[in-house]
């Protein structure tokens, strides 16, 4: 097979030059000596990626660039310190403390982030929730976690069962006229009169940041536990595989109820000290392309899910915009198709670089860096200072271009250190104690190239989110129509994948458009809408197991017209 190659741009100038030469002799405390901690032994994320810019004279440099359909604002560093200082008074005075949970529930603005980094400088462990949550989903987080704190808005608190969260102490409201009692605190009415100077609260490396939910093919979804050391190695793919300057201004699309919300849409970026463009508001792609051309995005980071909707949109919305500021574009969350790779060739004349990571790996690990060739379709090569391989099922390495686990060597800096209450399911994750199993089949060329294949188990990958079939089924279950349900993710040009359920009816009930219907928004209102299945069929009964698991993988048959494979696990 002849395999296509994009080359590096020849005249660029990029932090990594040569990736062979620095993959060979790197040492990650190589990175380390770069933070202050280093020398004074006083650790806090927040700390790094803000007030250190704002102490050491680059305090009038913009740090966020944010826009939404009503407000438009920047932030310098030295007024990020002081107003997540605020934020850290507001919280320290209703108790927060070092190791607390603190979530916060609400759109992206600019209050997200001084409560997100006032939170940290308080050694709390934030967890970030996705605001179109609906109540379902976000008791399930808060209860798991035993969550002190929520940090919302009116807009939002009615999909907070307070009532049946006994941990939850107070309830932190930021929006206009919010009444207070023994719970409710108004956030503004606090945030104006705090000082702007806070007592950080230095911690452990190894002590907990952030909590970040996330979906696995069976079971609830689990709190996936990130420590501050996960710094070191933001810090390096910030300069490594984002190739952050200086004068750099970033743009990523995520929201920080994701993964790459949190890790690059704030820690990378200001970690390194650049100017951060943080955008609310949901997708259109006009007003994407406005946002590049308006603050002049150097670097971009998204998904595949809008490159493809931005590129279905056609190339003369594309061209009614300046994007000639651009010069480095990323992707993540899910396969990069070749087709969308050209596409940037063409439209943009930029290559689009893929990245490979996930919720509990807390960073980037395999990636295609600006210096290196890229081959279209594949995902790169390891981040210096990590070691990947495919593996079979006892953790043996498999030679080049066979398919297998793809599988990480532990102790990257970023990895996950816990689940949230579940050390069985930690530990599960590694084979023979060594390699870390990340549920994705792939296998490596000859030139050390890795290519995604699919994931192992029934993860669906919906326009770029990651979600759990038993979750959805677990909701699909309490509509009372419905007696089972199986859900699939099913191949679609745009999303990736969509949600597919197959639903087998109680007595008494006859399938309908109208009961579709009222089944879909069931789920939408009780867990997220992303989570509502776009697609359903009804049946009379499902595949199953002897001991009654339903087999997503012969629904999949059924649905891609496959063969069903071993079906001697099924009942009769
Ligand atoms: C998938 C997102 C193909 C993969 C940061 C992984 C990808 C899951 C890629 C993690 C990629 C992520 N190519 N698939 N470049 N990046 N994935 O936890 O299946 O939301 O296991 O983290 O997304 O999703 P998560």
């Amino acid at each position: 097979m002849i395999t296509e190659i994009l080359s590096p741009k020849q005249t660029g100038n990029h932090n990594l030059k040569n990736y062979e030469e620095q993959y060979n002799s790197y040492e990650w405390d190589q990175a380390e000596q770069q933070f202050s901690w280093h020398t004074t032994g006083l650790v806090n994320m927040a700390y790094e990626a803000i007030d250190r810019h704002a102490d050491l004279g680059k305090g009038s440099n913009v740090a966020l660039y944010y826009s939404d359909q009503n407000r438009k604002e920047n932030y310098t560093f030295q007024e990020m310190k002081e107003f997540s200082n605020k934020a850290g008074n507001v919280l320290r005075n209703i108790g927060v403390g070092k190791g607390d949970r603190v979530f916060i529930f609400m759109p992206r603005t600019p209050e997200l982030y001084f409560v997100l980094l006032g939170a940290i400088k308080l050694g709390a462990i934030v967890g970030p929730l996705f605001e179109a949550f609906m109540e379902g989903a976000v008791k399930d987080r808060l209860e798991d976690s035993s969550a002190k704190v929520i940090i919302t808005t009116p807009d939002l608190i009615g999909r907070v069962p307070v009532d049946e969260l006994p941990d939850l102490q107070k309830i932190v409201l930021v929006g206009s006229s919010v009444e207070e009692d023994a719970q409710t605190v108004d956030f503004y009415r606090h945030f104006e009169t705090a000082t702007t100077t806070l007592e950080i609260e230095w911690v452990d490396r190894e002590d907990g940041m952030i909590l970040h939910y996330t979906s696995g093919s069976t079971g609830k979804p689990k709190g996936v536990l990130h420590v501050h050391n996960a710094m070191v190695q933001h810090y390096e793919t910030a300069k490594w595989v984002l190739d952050l300057k200086e004068n750099d201004i970033y743009w990523c699309t995520a929201d920080p109820g994701w993964v790459t919300g949190t890790s690059y849409g704030v820690f990378a970026p200001w970690l390194v000290g650049v100017s951060n463009v943080i955008r609310g508001g949901r997708f259109s792609p006009d007003d994407w392309y406005q946002t590049i051309e308006d603050h002049q995005v150097t670097v971009w980071y998204s998904a595949p899910t809008a490159f493809r909707m931005l590129m279905g949109a056609g190339n003369d919305v594309f061209n009614n915009y300046n994007l000639s500021s651009l010069r480095h574009v990323l992707s993540v969350g899910e396969p990069l198709n070749p087709e969308v790779v050209r596409w940037g060739m063409e439209v943009m004349k930029l290559r689009i670089h893929d990245t490979w990571w996930m919720t509990e790996t807390g960073a980037q690990l395999i990636c295609n860096y600006p210096s290196m060739e890229i081959k279209p379709g594949s995902m790169g090569k390891p981040i210096p200072g990590v070691e990947a391989a495919i593996v079979d099922d006892k953790g043996n390495k498999l030679p080049p271009n066979r398919m297998g686990n793809l599988a990480i060597k532990k102790g990257w800096p970023s990895m996950m250190r816990a689940i949230w209450n579940r050390p069985e399911k930690y530990e599960s994750y590694f084979l023979s104690g060594d390699w870390y199993v990340s549920g994705d089949s792939a296998y490596m060329d000859e030139d050390g190239y890795f290519w995604f294949q699919g994931r192992v188990d029934d993860v669906i990958m919906t326009a770029g989110e990651r979600v759990g079939p038993f979750e959805i089924e677990s909701k699909l279950v309490e509509h009372p129509a419905v007696a089972e349900a199986g859900v699939i993710g099913k191949p679609d040009p745009v999303r990736g994948e969509i949600i597919k359920a197959f639903i087998s009816l109680r007595d008494g009930y006859a399938p309908s458009e109208e009961l579709q219907e009222e089944i879909r928004s069931f789920v939408k209102k009780g867990l997220a809408a992303h989570a509502a299945p776009r697609e359903m069929e009804f049946k009379d009964s499902l595949p199953k197991t002897r001991s009654g698991k339903i087999m997503r993988r012969v629904l999949k048959a059924w649905e891609l017209d496959l063969p069903t494979g071993d079906l001697s696990t099924m009942e009769d």
